[in-house]
Order: structure tokens, then C-alpha cells, then sequence
């Protein structure tokens, strides 16, 4: 049996063939056109959200005029600069997105949800204007209390939420606590649209901006004059089409994962009872959807890794210590970050799917079953 990392669910052609067909003969594919504006009136729906949701062609530009909107209302230029606190531990593209908007990212510390230790953050700089905390595999940080260190410090939030599609603490969704959050549909994703991503927010200036940044800053479409320097971030209709696709089974694909996990939290729960490895620790008051299912391991993970791989079951060492990638290493602050450090090379993400056999977590429970920890 070969397990892979991911198995994106996707619609069936002839589900889509007919949108597709038309969307071809009209020659309207993308621009902002029908499927697009429905999907953002969908996830509107789903979200329950003021704001209209602005999607993008993917997330990481979507997080990158997310910043860039808040950056601009805040008052400061394109070539200013300040500090962001964001996890060490996250994918490159969310201290990416903070290096190419001319910010400077202070490197923090996770706690054992794998989500920003918000009781080790250091406001320790009047340049910090901004906490950037990460839905590491659809997990969520305390939001009633970032929203008391944003109010308090005088913070902006903003949250990657790539991962963290439907995610909530305390039955609420982020802009209920008047956050700014970015989602990734891409196909990797729990909910995807093959490429693309939304913003989700609760501030009528951003949703502004935001329209604008996706489609070069314009302003006046006659004269294409423009009043913020945007890009070209338009989701086009065939991925709109699939992720409306996707959005009509949204119940099925969380319920089913939702199954999955409880079975993976009852056999991981024995081996880390045995002290064979650590997982996520997740509030009760957080939903988390689980995209992957992390596991902390005693030591160095190649060795768990190459025998999942001969046993045809591809695991991912996700998430990362950004502080330590090329780029980064040795360029900007850090602060405590002995969490980080200690489990950095030990983690690794095992797949949950949305459509998964028994027989296939079976093979995935028994293989590791087998293994010599
Ligand atoms: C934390 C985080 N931020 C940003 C991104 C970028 O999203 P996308 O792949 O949709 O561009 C990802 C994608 O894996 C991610 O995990």
C-alpha cells in the first residue's frame, strides 16, 4: 500500500464541466468575474463575515496584501520599516511575506499547541507595531488573550491561518475578535480550490485595500490610476469553479476529517502515554481541523522518516525553524526560543486525508506500531 502526504479532494469533472465550458465560450476566465464574486458570497456564508471575503490566486499573496494593507493603514510607507512578532516555527512564506513588505520579523517562541507562546512574547521594542501568530496545522492561539496584549500594547494582528481553514476558539471565528486572517485553498489544503486564498477580516479600510492590491492598486479601472503599489493576485474562474466545488461538500470534508482524527488522537494518545512521542496539545476551547497530524519524536526524525518512507508512507517534516533557514539565520532578532530549538529536527507531520480507508490508517497505525522508537 503507498500512503502520500496528501490526497486533495476534488470535485468530479462533470460537477464543473458545465461552469467551465461556459466560462471558456465566454472568454471570461478571470478578472474578478461570476464564480469568483459567488465564491466570495459562499464563504461569506461559511464565515458568517461582515466583509465580503477577498480572494486571491494563492494564499501567500494573499498574506502579502494583507500586511501591506495594515502596514499602509497604520501610517507608514513602502520603504518604512518595523517589527513584527511572528513564531520562529511556520512555513517560509509567512516571514516571507513580512521580508518583502520591508518588515522586520522578531523570531518567537511556540508553546506545545506548536502555536505562539503568547505568555513569552517580550513587547521588549517601540518597534514592534505588529504579532503575527500562525494556525500551525489549523491549531489557534488563545484569541481572547492576544486580543488583551493587541489592545494593551497597542498591537495589530494579523493571523496566517494557511492551514487553519473553519478553525475557532470558543465557537468563534478570528474576525469575531476583530482579527485579520489569511486562508489558503491550495491543494494541500483542508479546504482548496487547487491554488488560492482568502482574506477574512473586520475592518471596512482593509477590505478596501485589499480589493485594490489583488488587482495592481487600481482605483479608477478607466484611467488605471492607482493608489497603492498592488499586484496581480486574481483568482481565476476554473480554481473559483473548483473551490465552489468543494465549498457545496464543506460538512462532509470537516466531518470526515473530524472522524479521522479522533482515531489518530486515540492511537498517538497510547504511544505518547508510553513516552514514545509528544503531540499537539489543542484547547478545549479551540476547533481544529488537524491538517497533517504532528508528532514530536524523543530524537532526530530521518530515521522515522526513511522507515515510513521504505514502508511507502511519505511523511513531512512541516513545520519548520524559519530563524534557521539560509536566509534568515543570523539576520533579524529572536527571542526566547528553546521550545523551537528543542523540537525543530524531532517533528514531523503524519497524513490525515480527507478520504481516508480504514484499511489505509490501519497500515499507517500498524507501520508505526512496528516501529523502533
Ligand atoms: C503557514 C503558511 N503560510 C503561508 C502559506 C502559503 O500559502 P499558499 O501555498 O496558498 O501560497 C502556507 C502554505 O503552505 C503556510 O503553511
Amino acid at each position: 500500500m503507498i500512503v502520500n502526504i496528501v490526497k486533495p479532494f476534488l470535485p468530479d469533472m462533470e460537477k464543473i464541466y458545465e461552469k467551465f465550458k461556459l466560462s471558456l465560450s465566454t472568454g471570461l476566465v478571470t478578472n474578478n468575474s461570476e464564480n469568483v464574486r459567488l465564491f466570495e458570497n459562499k464563504l461569506q456564508d461559511f464565515y458568517k463575515c461582515p466583509f465580503k471575503p477577498s480572494v486571491n490566486c494563492n494564499g501567500q499573496l494573499a498574506l502579502y496584501h494583507l500586511i501591506q494593507a495594515w502596514k499602509h493603514k497604520l501610517g507608514y510607507g513602502t520603504h518604512d520599516s518595523f517589527e513584527v512578532l511572528v513564531p520562529s516555527f511556520t512555513f517560509s512564506g509567512t516571514i516571507n511575506a513580512l521580508v518583502t513588505n520591508n518588515l522586520k520579523p522578531v523570531f518567537c517562541d511556540v508553546d506545545d499547541g506548536l502555536v505562539l507562546d503568547l505568555n513569552k512574547i517580550n513587547i521588549d521594542s517601540n518597534e514592534i507595531k505588529m504579532i503575527l501568530p500562525v494556525g500551525a496545522y489549523g491549531n489557534l492561539v488563545n484569541l481572547e488573550l492576544l486580543q488583551n496584549i493587541s489592545v494593551e500594547n497597542k498591537l495589530s494582528v494579523i493571523l496566517d491561518n494557511a492551514p487553519a481553514f473553519g478553525s475557532k476558539f470558543k465557537n468563534k471565528f478570528p474576525w469575531e475578535f476583530g482579527f485579520s486572517e489569511m486562508i489558503s485553498f491550495h491543494a494541500t489544503k483542508i479546504f482548496n480550490s487547487m491554488e488560492g486564498g482568502a482574506n477574512i477580516v473586520n475592518d471596512s479600510q482593509i477590505a478596501d485595500y485589499l480589493l485594490r492590491l489583488r488587482d495592481f492598486g487600481q482605483y479608477e479601472k478607466v484611467r488605471g490610476d492607482i493608489d497603492l503599489p498592488g499586484l496581480n493576485s486574481k483568482m481565476t474562474e476554473i480554481c473559483a469553479i473548483v473551490g465552489l466545488a468543494n465549498l457545496e461538500n464543506i460538512d462532509f470534508i470537516l466531518s470526515s476529517r473530524a472522524a479521522n482524527v479522533i482515531k489518530y488522537l486515540d492511537f498517538f494518545g497510547k504511544l505518547e502515554a508510553q513516552g514514545k512521542l509528544k503531540t499537539m496539545k489543542v484547547a478545549k476551547q479551540v476547533y481544529c481541523p488537524y491538517l497533517y497530524f504532528p508528532i514530536i519524536l524523543n530524537d532526530d526524525a530521518t530515521k522515522f522518516v526513511n522507515f515510513m518512507a521504505i514502508k511507502n508512507i511519505s511523511v513531512r517534516r512541516y513545520y519548520t525553524a524559519t530563524h534557521d533557514l539560509t536566509f534568515y539565520r543570523g539576520k533579524y532578532r529572536s527571542q526566547n526560543l528553546d521550545y523551537t530549538n528543542q523540537i525543530k529536527y524531532n517533528i514531523v507531520a503524519v497524513p490525515v486525508h480527507t478520504i481516508m480507508e480504514d484499511d489505509e490508517i490501519s497500515y499507517i497505525f500498524d507501520t508505526i506500531s512496528s516501529y523502533n522508537f
